[in-house]
């Protein structure tokens, strides 16, 4: 036998004797560790750190502790009991792990650690320390704590000289994370980038840019070796209209361009009014003799407070309609489960009354309940045509007196205009009951978010003649479309809140 023979056996001797179980003569520690673990705020995370070659932990001393400082104990096991963590923040929260599903844990050296629920304060670096009568060693595992935050939130405001104010804003990113703006993959550069940190220490950011024409505007946010989470304003400005004027069909077609340009960029200044609005107002506080009962609007919240001052109750016109039933100014569909899922077309339409040809009114419609979820499909306007058109595939739009705010599935991040073009606005969620506010007047229609007091968006329309208020619950959603009733006020209180009838949880 040569002498390599010879270590050869001696080696495979100790591997046997260790694979086997029996107590191999080891005459120290040596501990392994995965440098760095990645974990979500809120998650179980473990570190992993284990003995090589394997031996039993279970009568050896192992500690846990933050950095090098081994007085902050996160873990402490000693003569085969667990010591109360010195770290008060981790008591309940650490135990041993296993580094793998093939581990065998404390018997087979793992003593990786176990951390539940964490938080952001545990980002950071830990050691491992195992120490037994011949020795001790240690190893460093860097937990790095990412928290992801919420969809990008993006408002739109027009300025002057054609010029669009986009903003976005997204929370609850840990650590601070990126944002970037772009248009067809370029990148633009924002006016302003702030963030900020909440008392958790999650962070949000906020941004804004001018843009002048701009088609799809994208903004992203997200963590550096993460996924991002994005959001999208699209503006369908159209071509301007030919120059060439004649009575043809051409020239025709130009102008209704022209007329929906102008559309748009209403819809655009009609955000921008209330914000002007509310500056004027109080600014002017003292010199408003207009209206006594009417509140000076000072933000979108105190507008939605004026409006209230004139709530209307909207009836429901009886429709004979295989596809719906109207009932205690409720609306649903009569088939609740609709194959290709909620939709909405001309078949479900409805008017309301009274009809309206001066003056401002205001309504709320319930679009969904706890019991049964928010109404994906529908649609909640105004309507100056007689007759309605219960046809599938006849596109209202403005140009044949439909003006409305929409919503449908396949739109998940935005509530739409039947303008044309049509205006895409984006929202958090599904509104679960929206106010219409129609001033006919300054021929302007604003729907707002009743639940957060919040402005969806508002568009000029060139009314003529009566309107009436217009309700489309669509089909295939379980939650019904109720128009909110309220018990009239002797006279309008300082407050603008009006005793309401709370909608009925409806009936399965
Ligand atoms: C972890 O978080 C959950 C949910 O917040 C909570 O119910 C549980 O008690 C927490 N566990 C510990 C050990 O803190
Ligand atoms: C753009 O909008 C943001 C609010 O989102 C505002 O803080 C900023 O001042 C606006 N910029 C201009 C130039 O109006």
């Amino acid at each position: 036998m040569t002498g390599l023979q010879l270590i050869h056996m001696c080696l495979a001797t100790v591997l046997c004797a260790s694979l086997s179980g029996a107590a191999p003569v080891i005459d120290s520690v040596v501990v392994m560790v995965k440098n760095t673990v990645r974990a979500h705020h809120g998650q179980t995370v473990t570190l992993p750190c284990w003995l090589q070659p394997p031996q039993s932990a279970e009568a050896l001393e192992v500690r846990w502790y933050r950095n090098d400082d081994f007085d902050t104990s996160i873990l402490s096991y000693r003569a085969k009991t667990f010591e109360t963590p010195q770290e008060t923040s981790y008591v309940g929260r650490a135990s041993f792990g296993l580094k793998d599903a093939a581990s065998g844990g404390l018997k087979e050296g793992d003593v990786s650690l176990k951390l539940v629920n964490v938080t952001l304060q545990d980002d950071g670096a830990y050691t491992c320390y195992v120490s037994s009568d011949k020795g001790y060693d240690k190893g460093k595992v860097g937990l790095s704590v990412t928290a992801t935050g919420t969809s990008p939130f993006m408002s739109v405001v027009w300025k002057q000289n054609d010029l669009v104010n986009l903003s976005c804003e997204s929370d609850g990113w840990y650590p601070r994370p990126q944002l970037r703006w772009s248009e067809q993959k370029q990148n633009l550069s924002p006016k302003s980038l702030e963030y900020r940190e909440d008392s958790s220490g999650l962070a949000s950011v906020h941004s804004w840019l001018l843009v002048s024409r701009f088609s799809e505007v994208s903004c992203s946010v997200g963590l550096s070796d993460g996924e991002a989470k994005e959001a999208r304003v699209r503006l369908e400005i159209p071509v301007q209209p030919a120059k060439q004027e004649s009575h043809s069909l051409g020239s025709g077609a130009g102008w209704v361009a022209f007329a929906l340009l102008l559309i748009t960029t209403l819809v655009l200044l009609g955000v921008l009014y209330f914000k002007r609005k509310a500056l004027f107002a109080s600014s002017k506080k003292e010199e408003s003799t207009e209206e006594n009962c009417s509140l000076l609007p000072k933000n979108e919240s105190e507008a939605l407070a004026e409006a209230n001052n004139h709530y209307e109750n909207v009836t429901l016109d009886q429709v004979k309609s295989e596809y719906l039933t109207i009932k205690d100014g409720k609306l649903r569909d009569t088939i609740v489960q609709f194959p290709d899922g909620p939709k909405v077309t001309c078949l479900t339409a409805v008017r309301g009354r009274p009809g309206f040809s001066s003056g401002k009114h205001y309504w709320e419609v319930s679009l969904g309940n706890a019991k049964l979820g928010l109404k994906q499909s529908w649609w909640v306007g105004v309507t100056s045509a007689t007759v309605l058109p219960w046809e599938n595939g006849v596109s209202p739009s403005s140009s044949n007196g439909f003006w409305f705010l929409s919503s449908s599935p396949a739109r998940a991040e935005s509530l739409q205009f039947n303008t044309e073009p049509e205006v895409l606005l984006p929202v958090r969620s599904r509104p679960q009951t929206v106010g219409v506010y129609l001033n006919y007047d300054s021929r302007e229609l604003s729907f707002y978010n009743v639940d957060d007091k919040k402005l969806i968006g508002s568009l000029k329309a060139d009314f003529s003649g009566e309107v009436f208020p217009l309700f489309n619950p669509g089909r295939g959603d379980k939650a019904p479309m109720e128009i909110l009733q309220r018990t009239a006020p002797d006279e309008c209180d300082d407050t603008g809140n009006y005793a309401q009838s709370t909608p009925q949880e409806a009936e399965s």
